[in-house]
Protein backbone atom coordinates (compact mmCIF):
# COMPACT_ATOMS: atom_id res chain seq x y z
CA UNK A 1 0.00 0.00 0.00
CA UNK A 2 2.92 2.92 -1.23
CA UNK A 3 -0.03 5.89 -2.56
CA UNK A 4 -3.57 6.12 -3.58
CA UNK A 5 -2.24 6.26 -6.76
CA UNK A 6 -2.45 3.12 -9.09
CA UNK A 7 -5.63 2.40 -6.27
CA UNK A 8 -8.92 1.64 -8.84
CA UNK A 9 -12.30 3.35 -7.84
CA UNK A 10 -13.19 -0.26 -6.86
CA UNK A 11 -10.27 -0.74 -4.54
CA UNK A 12 -10.94 2.59 -2.92
CA UNK A 13 -14.84 2.23 -2.38
CA UNK A 14 -13.78 -1.48 -0.81
CA UNK A 15 -10.96 0.15 1.76
CA UNK A 16 -13.95 2.66 2.67
CA UNK A 17 -16.46 0.11 3.21
CA UNK A 18 -14.18 -2.05 5.41
CA UNK A 19 -13.45 0.88 7.29
CA UNK A 20 -17.03 1.98 7.92
CA UNK A 21 -17.07 -2.02 9.57
CA UNK A 22 -14.62 -0.78 11.77
CA UNK A 23 -16.39 2.18 12.89
CA UNK A 24 -19.01 0.21 14.14
CA UNK A 25 -16.44 -2.24 15.69
CA UNK A 26 -14.39 0.69 17.68
CA UNK A 27 -17.32 1.97 19.12
CA UNK A 28 -18.03 -1.40 20.61
CA UNK A 29 -17.20 -2.13 24.46
CA UNK A 30 -14.75 -5.25 23.03
CA UNK A 31 -13.21 -3.62 20.23
CA UNK A 32 -11.56 -6.77 18.95
CA UNK A 33 -11.58 -9.14 16.21
CA UNK A 34 -8.63 -11.68 14.91
CA UNK A 35 -7.90 -11.36 10.83
CA UNK A 36 -4.46 -10.19 11.98
CA UNK A 37 -4.10 -13.26 14.99
CA UNK A 38 -0.46 -14.99 15.06
CA UNK A 39 0.61 -12.02 12.31
CA UNK A 40 3.51 -9.21 13.08
CA UNK A 41 3.24 -5.74 12.56
CA UNK A 42 6.40 -3.66 13.14
CA UNK A 43 5.99 0.40 12.77
CA UNK A 44 9.04 1.98 11.70
CA UNK A 45 8.72 5.42 11.86
CA UNK A 46 11.53 7.84 10.78
CA UNK A 47 10.05 11.29 11.02
CA UNK A 48 7.69 12.54 14.33
CA UNK A 49 4.11 11.21 14.49
CA UNK A 50 1.18 11.15 17.09
CA UNK A 51 -2.27 10.46 14.84
CA UNK A 52 -0.13 7.67 12.26
CA UNK A 53 1.69 5.79 14.86
CA UNK A 54 -0.68 5.61 17.70
CA UNK A 55 -3.62 4.68 15.27
CA UNK A 56 -1.44 2.25 13.10
CA UNK A 57 -0.64 0.33 16.58
CA UNK A 58 -4.30 0.57 18.62
CA UNK A 59 -5.75 -0.94 14.34
CA UNK A 60 -3.00 -3.87 14.71
CA UNK A 61 -3.78 -4.37 18.17
CA UNK A 62 -7.42 -4.51 17.55
CA UNK A 63 -7.11 -6.93 14.96
CA UNK A 64 -4.96 -9.70 17.17
CA UNK A 65 -1.70 -8.19 15.46
CA UNK A 66 1.40 -8.51 17.69
CA UNK A 67 2.40 -4.95 17.16
CA UNK A 68 6.13 -3.33 17.55
CA UNK A 69 7.16 0.08 17.80
CA UNK A 70 10.76 0.74 16.38
CA UNK A 71 12.19 3.70 17.77
CA UNK A 72 14.44 5.35 15.44
CA UNK A 73 15.92 7.36 18.01
CA UNK A 74 17.42 4.61 20.07
CA UNK A 75 18.06 2.22 16.91
CA UNK A 76 21.42 1.19 15.08
CA UNK A 77 20.57 3.99 12.61
CA UNK A 78 21.61 6.31 15.24
CA UNK A 79 25.13 4.65 14.48
CA UNK A 80 24.91 4.80 10.78
CA UNK A 81 22.69 1.91 9.69
CA UNK A 82 21.14 2.39 6.07
CA UNK A 83 17.37 2.70 5.85
CA UNK A 84 17.56 -0.68 3.48
CA UNK A 85 20.31 -2.44 5.75
CA UNK A 86 17.58 -1.68 8.75
CA UNK A 87 14.77 -3.10 6.86
CA UNK A 88 16.55 -6.30 5.93
CA UNK A 89 17.21 -6.88 9.68
CA UNK A 90 13.72 -6.32 10.36
CA UNK A 91 12.48 -8.63 7.47
CA UNK A 92 14.93 -11.04 8.87
CA UNK A 93 12.60 -11.20 11.95
CA UNK A 94 9.57 -12.55 9.37
CA UNK A 95 7.34 -9.90 10.36
CA UNK A 96 4.29 -10.07 8.07
CA UNK A 97 3.64 -5.99 8.12
CA UNK A 98 5.94 -2.76 7.62
CA UNK A 99 4.39 0.29 8.56
CA UNK A 100 6.79 3.26 7.45
CA UNK A 101 7.53 6.61 7.31
CA UNK A 102 10.25 8.49 6.44
CA UNK A 103 11.27 12.01 4.94
CA UNK A 104 12.22 10.99 1.60
CA UNK A 105 9.93 10.63 -1.09
CA UNK A 106 10.13 7.33 -2.54
CA UNK A 107 12.09 5.63 0.12
CA UNK A 108 9.02 3.54 1.32
CA UNK A 109 8.88 1.92 -1.93
CA UNK A 110 12.17 1.16 -2.20
CA UNK A 111 12.69 -0.65 1.03
CA UNK A 112 9.54 -2.68 -0.14
CA UNK A 113 11.00 -3.85 -2.98
CA UNK A 114 13.79 -5.34 -0.51
CA UNK A 115 11.60 -7.02 2.10
CA UNK A 116 8.85 -9.96 1.71
CA UNK A 117 6.20 -8.84 3.81
CA UNK A 118 3.65 -6.00 3.42
CA UNK A 119 4.35 -2.48 3.61
CA UNK A 120 2.42 0.34 4.20
CA UNK A 121 3.02 3.83 3.49
CA UNK A 122 2.37 6.38 6.57
CA UNK A 123 3.76 9.39 4.84
CA UNK A 124 6.92 9.48 2.58
CA UNK A 125 8.80 13.20 2.19
CA UNK A 126 6.23 15.21 -0.04
CA UNK A 127 4.82 11.87 -2.47
CA UNK A 128 2.00 10.56 -0.43
CA UNK A 129 0.22 9.95 2.54
CA UNK A 130 -2.70 7.19 1.55
CA UNK A 131 -3.87 6.21 4.83
CA UNK A 132 -4.71 9.91 5.73
CA UNK A 133 -6.54 10.44 2.58
CA UNK A 134 -8.76 7.42 3.07
CA UNK A 135 -9.41 8.71 6.31
CA UNK A 136 -10.11 11.87 4.78
CA UNK A 137 -12.91 10.49 2.37
CA UNK A 138 -14.42 8.59 5.05
CA UNK A 139 -15.34 11.02 7.29
CA UNK A 140 -16.49 13.49 4.35
CA UNK A 141 -18.59 10.37 3.27
CA UNK A 142 -19.95 9.36 6.55
CA UNK A 143 -20.93 13.16 7.19
CA UNK A 144 -22.09 14.49 3.38
CA UNK A 145 -23.31 10.91 2.11
CA UNK A 146 -20.96 10.92 -0.68
CA UNK A 147 -17.67 12.47 -2.55
CA UNK A 148 -18.99 12.64 -5.93
CA UNK A 149 -19.92 16.25 -6.91
CA UNK A 150 -18.51 17.99 -3.72
CA UNK A 151 -16.10 20.74 -4.69
CA UNK A 152 -13.64 20.42 -2.01
CA UNK A 153 -10.41 23.07 -1.48
CA UNK A 154 -7.24 22.10 0.11
CA UNK A 155 -5.42 25.27 1.38
CA UNK A 156 -2.15 26.16 2.24
CA UNK A 157 1.38 24.65 1.96
CA UNK A 158 0.15 22.40 -1.09
CA UNK A 159 4.08 22.45 -2.05
CA UNK A 160 5.36 20.31 0.90
CA UNK A 161 2.28 18.01 1.31
CA UNK A 162 2.07 14.69 0.70
CA UNK A 163 -1.26 15.01 2.37
CA UNK A 164 -2.27 16.92 -0.98
CA UNK A 165 -0.91 14.63 -3.42
CA UNK A 166 -2.77 11.89 -2.12
CA UNK A 167 -6.25 13.60 -1.40
CA UNK A 168 -6.18 15.39 -4.98
CA UNK A 169 -5.31 11.68 -6.34
CA UNK A 170 -8.48 10.01 -4.09
CA UNK A 171 -10.97 12.95 -4.04
CA UNK A 172 -10.57 13.17 -8.13
CA UNK A 173 -10.95 8.99 -8.55
CA UNK A 174 -14.28 9.64 -6.38
CA UNK A 175 -15.58 12.22 -8.65
CA UNK A 176 -15.11 15.45 -6.41
CA UNK A 177 -14.04 18.56 -8.08
CA UNK A 178 -10.80 19.34 -6.26
CA UNK A 179 -9.34 23.66 -6.00
CA UNK A 180 -5.77 23.96 -4.16
CA UNK A 181 -5.44 27.39 -2.94
CA UNK A 182 -1.87 29.24 -1.70
CA UNK A 183 0.36 31.29 -1.99
CA UNK A 184 2.75 31.16 -5.48
CA UNK A 185 5.43 30.33 -3.22
CA UNK A 186 4.20 27.54 -1.78
CA UNK A 187 2.60 25.98 -5.42
CA UNK A 188 4.14 23.48 -7.04
CA UNK A 189 4.45 23.44 -10.84
CA UNK A 190 2.49 21.04 -12.64
CA UNK A 191 -0.31 20.29 -9.79
CA UNK A 192 -2.91 20.84 -12.09
CA UNK A 193 -1.99 17.87 -14.58
CA UNK A 194 -3.33 15.93 -11.14
CA UNK A 195 -6.68 16.72 -11.76
CA UNK A 196 -6.86 19.88 -9.04
CA UNK A 197 -7.66 23.47 -10.51
CA UNK A 198 -5.08 25.82 -8.79
CA UNK A 199 -5.81 29.56 -6.97
CA UNK A 200 -3.50 31.91 -5.13
CA UNK A 201 -6.68 33.51 -3.50
CA UNK A 202 -8.65 32.28 -0.65
CA UNK A 203 -11.83 34.11 -1.92
CA UNK A 204 -11.80 33.15 -5.31
CA UNK A 205 -10.53 29.25 -4.41
CA UNK A 206 -13.44 28.89 -1.89
CA UNK A 207 -16.35 29.94 -3.57
CA UNK A 208 -19.41 27.27 -3.37
CA UNK A 209 -16.69 25.07 -1.54
CA UNK A 210 -18.38 22.35 0.45
CA UNK A 211 -15.54 21.26 2.29
CA UNK A 212 -12.07 23.34 3.28
CA UNK A 213 -9.43 20.83 4.47
CA UNK A 214 -6.51 23.42 5.64
CA UNK A 215 -2.85 22.36 5.48
CA UNK A 216 0.03 22.49 8.18
CA UNK A 217 3.16 24.79 7.24
CA UNK A 218 5.55 22.56 7.20
CA UNK A 219 8.35 24.65 8.37
CA UNK A 220 10.57 22.05 8.88
CA UNK A 221 10.65 21.33 5.23
CA UNK A 222 11.30 24.23 4.12
CA UNK A 223 14.83 25.78 3.39
CA UNK A 224 14.97 29.74 2.80
CA UNK A 225 11.88 31.87 2.67
CA UNK A 226 8.42 30.85 1.61
CA UNK A 227 5.96 32.98 3.28
CA UNK A 228 7.26 36.88 4.84
CA UNK A 229 5.77 36.24 8.39
CA UNK A 230 3.12 33.44 9.90
CA UNK A 231 0.85 36.86 11.10
CA UNK A 232 1.25 37.68 7.00
CA UNK A 233 0.62 34.49 6.04
CA UNK A 234 -2.36 33.82 8.43
CA UNK A 235 -4.23 37.37 7.71
CA UNK A 236 -3.86 36.09 3.70
CA UNK A 237 -4.44 32.35 3.97
CA UNK A 238 -5.69 31.21 7.79
CA UNK A 239 -8.81 30.09 7.82
CA UNK A 240 -11.10 32.16 9.93
CA UNK A 241 -14.94 33.14 9.96
CA UNK A 242 -14.39 35.69 7.68
CA UNK A 243 -12.68 33.43 4.93
CA UNK A 244 -15.14 30.58 5.89
CA UNK A 245 -17.78 32.79 4.42
CA UNK A 246 -16.51 32.88 0.65
CA UNK A 247 -17.61 28.86 0.58
CA UNK A 248 -21.04 27.61 0.94
CA UNK A 249 -22.98 28.60 3.94
CA UNK A 250 -22.72 25.16 5.65
CA UNK A 251 -18.97 24.14 4.44
CA UNK A 252 -17.12 21.60 6.96
CA UNK A 253 -13.57 22.24 7.89
CA UNK A 254 -10.81 19.79 7.99
CA UNK A 255 -7.13 19.60 8.58
CA UNK A 256 -5.21 16.39 9.05
CA UNK A 257 -2.90 17.81 12.32
CA UNK A 258 -1.01 18.36 14.03
CA UNK A 259 -2.65 22.14 13.68
CA UNK A 260 -0.53 25.71 13.90
CA UNK A 261 -3.22 27.35 15.70
CA UNK A 262 -2.97 30.99 14.54
CA UNK A 263 -1.13 30.39 11.91
CA UNK A 264 -2.93 28.36 9.09
CA UNK A 265 -6.36 27.87 10.97
CA UNK A 266 -8.18 30.31 13.63
CA UNK A 267 -8.76 28.04 16.79
CA UNK A 268 -12.44 29.20 16.65
CA UNK A 269 -12.73 27.74 13.83
CA UNK A 270 -11.19 24.67 14.45
CA UNK A 271 -12.87 23.54 17.56
CA UNK A 272 -16.28 24.78 15.94
CA UNK A 273 -18.03 21.46 16.98
CA UNK A 274 -20.56 22.44 14.10
CA UNK A 275 -18.40 22.77 11.19
CA UNK A 276 -15.14 21.06 12.07
CA UNK A 277 -14.33 17.69 11.31
CA UNK A 278 -11.03 17.52 12.97
CA UNK A 279 -11.75 15.15 16.06
CA UNK A 280 -14.11 12.71 13.24
CA UNK A 281 -10.84 12.62 11.42
CA UNK A 282 -8.65 11.61 14.11
CA UNK A 283 -11.46 8.54 15.01
CA UNK A 284 -11.42 7.38 11.18
CA UNK A 285 -7.96 7.07 11.48
CA UNK A 286 -7.89 4.30 13.50
CA UNK A 287 -10.97 2.68 11.29
CA UNK A 288 -9.31 2.99 8.10
CA UNK A 289 -5.82 1.99 9.18
CA UNK A 290 -7.80 -1.43 10.55
CA UNK A 291 -9.26 -1.72 7.14
CA UNK A 292 -6.02 -1.31 4.85
CA UNK A 293 -4.02 -3.97 7.50
CA UNK A 294 -7.02 -6.84 7.22
CA UNK A 295 -6.92 -5.92 3.43
CA UNK A 296 -3.06 -6.37 3.31
CA UNK A 297 -3.12 -9.42 5.18
CA UNK A 298 -5.64 -11.33 2.73
CA UNK A 299 -2.51 -10.70 0.40
CA UNK A 300 0.54 -10.91 2.15
CA UNK A 301 3.66 -12.19 -0.10
CA UNK A 302 5.22 -14.33 2.58
CA UNK A 303 1.73 -16.38 2.89
N1 LIG B 1 -1.85 13.70 10.05
C1 LIG B 1 -0.70 13.11 10.43
O1 LIG B 1 -0.03 12.41 9.66
O2 LIG B 1 -0.37 13.35 11.74
P1 LIG B 1 0.91 12.76 12.49
O3 LIG B 1 2.13 13.42 11.89
O4 LIG B 1 0.70 13.13 13.95
O5 LIG B 1 0.94 11.29 12.27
Amino acid sequence: MLGIQGLSFQDINTLLDLADDYVDQNRQVDKKSSSLRGRTQINLFFEASTRTQSSFELAGKRLGADVMNMSVSTSAIKKGESLIDTAMTLNAMRPDLLVVRHPDSGAVALLSQKVGCGVVNAGDGTHEHPTQALLDALTIRRRLGRIEGLRIAVCGDILHSRVARSNIHLLTALGASVRVIGPPTLMPGGIEALGATAFTSMREGLEGCDVVMMLRIQMERMTGSFIPSTREYFHLYGLDYEKLAYAKPEALVMHPGPMNRGVEIDSLVADDVDRSLIREQVEMGVAVRMAVLDALSRHLPNQ
